[in-house]
């Protein structure tokens, strides 16, 4: 009998239609009633498909009491209910690496428009202002310090890009890593000390909850740019507008918020915020290969088999 899915949330179409064909696929986005249509499902879901962003929560879980596996559209898997998922013994899966380039390459397009003043450049002359005189000068990549928070496959392959064009490198991070050719800070306040940008690559979750506070943000400083491709919730959104509100921080360049897709109307209207609407992994490419990893996790399941990028 064809396994009954339900899909959680809109995730790369081409994935979406191949899950119709191949299994009875449900789109709790498009249900009139939601309710209803858990109820319908209760006894049948077996499989959950979710995003990174949308997660599952613990209610989603448990509502569903026959689904033997949450696959995640996404290498964040901190919004799925982990322990709620562990007590029922469901299989939780993500899509790793086939990401990792396109984050990284967003984070270097962060770091040089922060840096290089590219995208307030594009609203200088969309406004007329270059018929009054230059654009205010950026500042060289060239022998700036970036700090990488977490350096794991994202961080790494950022910390490769941003080493090329002469940055110099330094991480954080919850142990020092044997085979990395930088220096490490056990410290976060003293890395953002050391650091001219500091780029957020590490998980989101309950353990870094604001990690990127007003005190790390007052050590990265007035001449320092803070720029997050990881998730909203590492950093204190509210600490991080005041900060640049006040000078204490120089700029920021972000991928990601605390409650998306709602941006802080004071970020929105501050000349040195870059602001991207989390298209860390939005190409065709990525999300093709994301998709086909979800494919093949819930094929690897539902023939007995093992799971390709199992993370529970
Ligand atoms: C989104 C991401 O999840 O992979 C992740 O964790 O944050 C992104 O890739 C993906 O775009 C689906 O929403």
């Amino acid at each position: 009998m064809t396994p009954e899915i339900l899909i959680a949330a809109p995730i790369y179409p081409a994935t979406l239609a191949a899950l119709g064909r191949l299994y009875r696929a449900h789109l709790l986005w498009q249900a009139p009633d939601r309710a209803a249509l858990l109820a319908e499902l209760r006894d049948k879901a077996r499989a959950i498909v979710t995003s990174g962003g949308a997660g599952a929560d613990a209610a989603l879980v448990n509502a569903m009491p026959k689904v033997e596996i949450i696959a995640c559209f996404g290498v964040g898997y901190d919004a799925i209910d982990l322990a709620a998922a562990k007590a029922r013994n469901i299989a939780v899966t993500n899509t790793p690496d086939v990401l990792t380039d396109d984050v990284a390459d967003l984070a270097l397009a962060l770091i040089l428009d922060s840096q290089r003043r590219i995208s307030r450049g594009d609203r200088y002359v969309r406004a007329g202002a270059w018929t009054k005189g230059g654009l205010e000068l950026g500042v060289a990549l060239k022998g700036r310090r970036l700090g990488i928070v977490g350096l794991g496959r994202i961080g790494l392959a950022t910390a490769k890009r941003a080493a090329a064009c002469g940055m110099a490198i330094a991480y954080h991070g919850p142990r020092r890593k044997a085979d990395a050719p930088y220096p490490y800070f056990a410290n976060l306040v003293e890395l953002a000390k050391d650091s001219d940008v500091l780029a957020l690559t590490l998980p989101g979750g309950a353990g870094t909850r604001h990690l990127v506070d007003a005190e790390v943000l007052a050590a990265l400083g007035p001449q320092g740019t803070l720029v997050n491709v990881a998730r909203g919730s590492i950093v204190d959104e509210a600490a991080l507008v005041g900060a640049l509100q006040s000078g204490a921080l120089g700029a920021a360049a972000l991928d990601v918020f605390e409650d998306e897709p709602r941006v802080p109307a004071a970020l929105v209207a501050m000349e040195n915020v870059v602001l991207q609407p989390h298209v860390g992994s939005a190409t065709h490419q990525t999300r093709a290969a994301m998709g086909q990893l979800v494919l093949d996790n819930l094929a690897a399941h539902f023939a007995g088999r093992p799971l390709p990028t199992r993370v529970l």
